[in-house]
């Protein structure tokens, strides 16, 4: 028998406010049963679900991408170890992408970034006349652009 939790307690579990938890339900990301009352009850394997999301928006993926993963876990029962390694199989080229973004920002703040202000002594060297713009605008460097060597 799966443990039903009203809408206060997953909210409290969780820190995601019920108002959140209303619209992750009407984007179909979440799933409630009702009450006689019609009250929302979740079935406590909501809390993985709803942790999940939160955290991957925390990290900036969009609440499109994780319908798009959490579309894979299968409907009407809790999604095993097997459906969660399966949904990071699909997120990990996209994290891993976003750790080496991150990566770069942190280990390149120093660094000319290709960004076009000509700002630093390394702008001369790794950017002069702004050549990194010819790529396109934006942080050439920290899109992936090499640096010139
Ligand atoms: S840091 Fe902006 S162009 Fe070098």
């Amino acid at each position: 028998m799966t443990e039903l939790l009203t809408i206060g307690e997953i909210a409290e579990r969780t820190g995601v406010a019920t108002s959140a938890l209303r619209f992750y339900e009407s984007k179909g990301l979440v799933t409630s049963s009702r009450t006689d009352g019609n009250q929302r009850r979740f079935d406590r394997s909501a809390i993985r679900v709803i942790s999940i999301i939160r955290a991957a928006q925390a990290v900036g993926i969009s609440l499109d991408e994780i319908a798009g993963a959490l579309a894979e876990l299968p409907k009407g029962r809790t999604p095993t170890r097997a459906d969660w390694a399966k949904m990071s199989r699909r997120w990990r080229d996209r994290l891993d992408a976003q750790i080496n973004e991150l990566a770069a920002l942190r280990e390149d703040l120093t660094d000319c970034i290709g960004c076009g202000c000509l700002s630093l002594k390394s702008c001369a060297l790794y950017n002069p006349k702004d050549w990194a713009s010819k790529n396109g605008a934006g942080p050439r460097y920290l899109m992936g652009d090499r640096r010139p060597s």
